[in-house]
């Protein structure tokens, strides 16, 4: 299986197109952060401006709960749990051993949360809580990298079988026989409903109508039966987009059209998870729990992703040496807003949310990426430097450590009938 997503998530493959006008849209972009995030977001931390109810952990049974996702990054010399000649699951483009990444300690680390111990992904209790379960993975290509992070955890246990209703690479399914688990992928990069009007578009990565309030049906027509939901969105929201609401134009996001309004990427981000919620708790049969992987940051240094931008850096941030701030704190935040209203509509009809919440650990990762080494040199790729998806094995493992975590404190509280405080209300 080869997925083109680069080219999905930059645009055609020509880089002599992609020039001019991506200038502008840094300018506007510098100018959005410089202005609107201070007002918005004054100097108060971002903690104390949501009450979220954020999944916690008890330290020890009955002592104060530990957040799992605020810590730092510390050295694991055992890591990593498989390579590329164990685990065939890794995407060609984060296969970054293969095409000449020179340093492995990137793969050497463990996140330690400040009050508590993550355990390191244990593949048989995880396949033993999702026995006769199945698992929806639904976004974008860093939600497959996810995905395939998971199977390679999972592959000194068992491999899977493709069992995918069809051929496309983009809606693939995979079963375990053993323990009748059931992963799937949909291919929704956007969550609602888009179409590509131009493939170069006015910054040479293409132009998309987003209908903001219609769902993308590809994957809502498919979740009744999940018990799982894994969702994302983020990366393709810096293509230039114009805006619909109720079939009419409302606005565009650096689509440079004379009359039409520009409403900024957070207008699209903040609508698209609304109607993606929506759409779940709107869900006939469904019965299973959501869980929001919040934004990955990408790590860009010295210019932007078709300006020479690269990530080299070989080792992880401390939380001190990098500031949680600008473009991926208000996407976070929009994320968090919209996960709250979210899980209190939800809790009416008795469905769950919970936040899968990456975003600080992966912050502090900029060693995590593939940049040059996710194809061979000479090769002619939009994406030259990716420093959007994350190497196999790497850093993104740690998103099924987390994951793992939070199953086993669902499966408590069901098993034992007793009020873990994984969520706190
Ligand atoms: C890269 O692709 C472009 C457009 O497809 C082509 O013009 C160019 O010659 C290619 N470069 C290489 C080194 O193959
Ligand atoms: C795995 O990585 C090694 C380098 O560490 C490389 O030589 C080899 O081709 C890769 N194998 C596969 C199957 O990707
Ligand atoms: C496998 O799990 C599905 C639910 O995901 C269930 O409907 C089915 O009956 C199970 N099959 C077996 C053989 O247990
Ligand atoms: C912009 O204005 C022009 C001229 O008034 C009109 O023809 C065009 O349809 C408008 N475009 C949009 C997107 O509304
Ligand atoms: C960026 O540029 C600075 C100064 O020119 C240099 O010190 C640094 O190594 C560069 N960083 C990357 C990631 O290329």
């Amino acid at each position: 299986m080869k997925f083109q997503d680069i080219e999905l998530l930059f645009g055609n493959k020509n880089p002599k197109q992609m020039l001019p006008k991506v200038t502008v849209l840094a300018i506007l972009l510098a100018i959005l952060i410089f202005t609107i995030t201070p007002l918005c977001y004054p100097l108060f931390s971002y903690s104390s401006l949501l009450k979220i109810n954020k999944y916690k952990q008890p330290s020890k049974y009955g002592e104060k709960k530990c957040d799992i996702f605020s810590g730092e990054w510390v050295p694991n010399p055992k890591a990593p749990y498989y390579t590329n000649t164990t685990c065939w699951a890794i995407h060609e483009h984060q296969n970054c051993m293969k095409y000449g990444r020179p340093d492995s300690e990137f793969m050497k680390w463990r996140w330690k949360p400040y009050e508590c111990e993550l355990p390191i992904f244990n593949p048989f209790q995880f396949l033993e809580i999702v026995r006769g379960k199945s698992m929806a993975f639904v976004g974008d290509s860093v939600g497959r990298n996810h995905m395939q992070s998971l199977i390679c955890l999972l592959s000194r246990v068992e491999w899977p079988i493709n069992v995918s209703p069809t051929t496309n690479d983009y809606f693939r399914q995979w079963r375990y026989p053993s323990y009748n688990f059931t992963i799937a992928a949909y291919w929704t990069p956007y969550l609602v409903k888009s179409k590509m009007v131009d493939s170069i578009g006015p910054s040479h990565n293409g132009l998309f109508n987003l209908y903001l309030d219609q769902v993308d049906k590809a994957w809502t027509t498919q979740m009744d039966d999940f018990d799982y939901i894994i969702i994302n969105a983020g990366h393709w929201f810096f293509r230039p987009m114009i805006f619909y609401e109720k079939q009419n134009l409302v606005g565009c996001c650096d689509c440079l059209l004379k009359n039409v309004t520009d409403l900024t990427i957070y207008h699209g981000y903040r609508k698209v998870f609304r109607t993606a919620f929506k759409a779940i708790n709107s869900l006939q049969n469904f019965k299973g729990v959501t869980f929001l992987r919040t934004f990955a940051p990408s790590h860009f240094e010295n210019g932007t992703w078709n300006k020479g931008g690269q990530c080299v850096r070989t080792k992880p941030f401390k939380s001190n040496e990098i500031e949680f701030e600008g473009t991926n704190l208000k996407l976070y935040m929009i994320q968090l807003e919209e996960f709250k209203i979210a899980k209190k509509e939800g809790s009416k009809k008795g469905l769950k949310f919970q936040l899968l919440d990456t975003t600080q650990a992966m912050l502090l990762r900029p060693d995590g990426h593939p940049s040059k080494y996710g194809h061979w040199p000479h090769e002619n790729v939009t994406l030259y430097n990716d420093c959007v998806h994350w190497c196999l094995p790497g850093p993104i493992d740690t998103w099924n450590d987390f994951l793992l975590q939070m199953l086993k404190m669902e499966d408590m509280k069901f098993s034992s009938g007793e009020r873990l405080h994984a969520q706190t209300n």
